[in-house]
């Protein structure tokens, strides 16, 4: 069985990841999206508890993913998870020198695993994490951007999160 993981932020999930790992669970037996629990890049909103609720919530009936969160190396992950084949979504040029660097430095930490990458539906190739955050705080809309079944609440918590920063502003 090739066992593949699906890593990431996901801070939060948006459509364009669960576009990703549909297509994953097509290709692969089993998928495991992988939640990092420290993204290297930025500290996430929301904890590693609400980003795997979300995750839970909008891949159900997907029978062949789980969703699990994980500290440290994601090649460590992977092996005790048996997973072979990490999968990442690219958007465009921008994504690529960094996801490629990854991919080379975790084939160079563990050789017997290879990353895939699939490419973005032009629909959500604009999509990510951060402008969904960036919508949200200024109350946009978050059809279509998110998974329905995580939109409301996504956009309560959202509401609270950018009411309580722009009280510390007025606070400052
Ligand atoms: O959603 P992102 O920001 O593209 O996810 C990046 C993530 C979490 C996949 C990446 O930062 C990661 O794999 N972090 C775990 C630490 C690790 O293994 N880094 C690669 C070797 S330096």
């Amino acid at each position: 069985m090739t066992i593949a993981v699906c890593p990431g932020s996901f801070d939060p999930v948006t459509m364009g990841h669960k576009d990703i790992i549909v297509r994953a669970a097509r290709m692969y037996e089993r998928v495991i999206v992988a939640v990092a629990e420290s993204p290297s890049r930025k500290a996430p909103l929301f904890s590693l508890e609400k980003r795997l609720k979300f995750l839970n919530s909008s891949l159900l009936g997907l029978d062949n993913v789980g969703v699990a969160g994980f500290d440290g190396l994601l090649v460590e992950f992977a092996k005790a998870k048996k997973a072979s084949v990490i999968i990442k979504g690219l958007r465009a040029m921008t994504d690529f020198e960094y996801e490629f660097q990854m991919a080379q430095i975790n084939h160079k930490l563990y050789p017997e695993i290879e990353t895939v990458f699939l490419v973005a539906r032009p629909r959500y190739s604009f999509l990510s994490s951060s402008t969904v955050k960036e919508v949200a705080v200024y109350g946009g809309c978050l059809d279509d951007l998110v998974p329905e079944e995580i939109l409301i609440k996504a956009s309560i918590l959202f509401l609270a999160s950018s009411f309580s920063l722009r009280s510390a502003q007025r606070r400052q």
